[in-house]
């Protein structure tokens, strides 16, 4: 074996091994273990209610986030706290691998308030990313419900949903433009 050889060798073991923590979360079994969110989520993750939001292509960093805070209580909500409580952190990651595969859903937002929020929407872009697909723990807001949207903006303006930035950001937005972000995100 010539030093190349010997390099490409180091390099191909040194890519199996780097690779094996992505490939550990096991969508198959992550789609098993979503049949029980199906009922409120929807089929896929698309939801039909638009207090319940869609799952389907949100960011599977943010999924394991928001099921971990579920799970220790530092995001409060009745169902989900109940829905999270005997996930281990396996089924967690399978889960989240699951749902961020899957086709983005499109909510769909009233025309007229859409238009009105795309002006105000700039500001938000720079963390959930230019076509509002979001990034890692920044969620996708695309395609998202906006009655749902705008029940956590109210969230973290009240702070009964905690978030550094979020809570800094909604204190100095008028309560009147959540319906306009909503709506907007919500149609793209
Ligand atoms: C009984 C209805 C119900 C079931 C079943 C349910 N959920 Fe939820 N889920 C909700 C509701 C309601 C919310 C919104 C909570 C809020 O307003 O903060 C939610 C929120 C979430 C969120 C946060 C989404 C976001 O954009 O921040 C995730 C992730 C989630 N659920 C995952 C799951 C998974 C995974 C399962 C199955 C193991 C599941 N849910 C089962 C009702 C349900
Ligand atoms: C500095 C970065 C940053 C900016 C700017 C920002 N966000 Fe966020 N946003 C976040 C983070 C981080 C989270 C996730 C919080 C968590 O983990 O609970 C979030 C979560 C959200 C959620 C909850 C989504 C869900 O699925 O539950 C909404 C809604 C939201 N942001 C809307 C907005 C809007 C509207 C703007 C612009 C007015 C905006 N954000 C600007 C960082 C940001």
């Amino acid at each position: 074996m010539n030093s190349l050889q010997q390099s490409l060798t180091v390099c191909f073991f040194l890519a199996a091994f780097l690779t094996l923590p992505v490939s550990a979360a096991d969508i198959a079994s992550g789609e098993q273990k979503a049949e029980t969110c199906a009922s409120c989520h929807g089929p896929k993750g698309h939801s039909s209610n638009a207090q319940w939001p869609n799952l389907a292509a949100q960011q599977s960093t943010y999924l394991t986030n928001q099921l971990k805070a579920f799970k220790t209580g530092d995001r409060i909500n009745i169902m989900m706290q109940s829905m999270t409580a005997n996930l281990s952190n396996e089924d967690i990651a399978n889960l989240a691998a699951y749902f961020s595969s899957q086709k983005p859903a499109k909510a769909g937002g009233d025309p007229a308030l859409a238009k009105s929020g795309e002006s105000k929407a700039g500001m938000c872009l720079g963390c959930h990313g230019s076509t509002a697909q979001g990034n890692g723990q920044f969620p996708r807001l695309a395609g998202q419900h906006p009655e749902y949207l705008e029940q956590q903006l109210k969230a973290f303006k009240t702070g009964s949903r905690k978030s550094g930035p979020m809570q800094a950001i909604t204190a100095n937005l008028p309560e009147a433009d959540f319906k306009a972000l909503a709506a907007y995100f919500g149609s793209l």
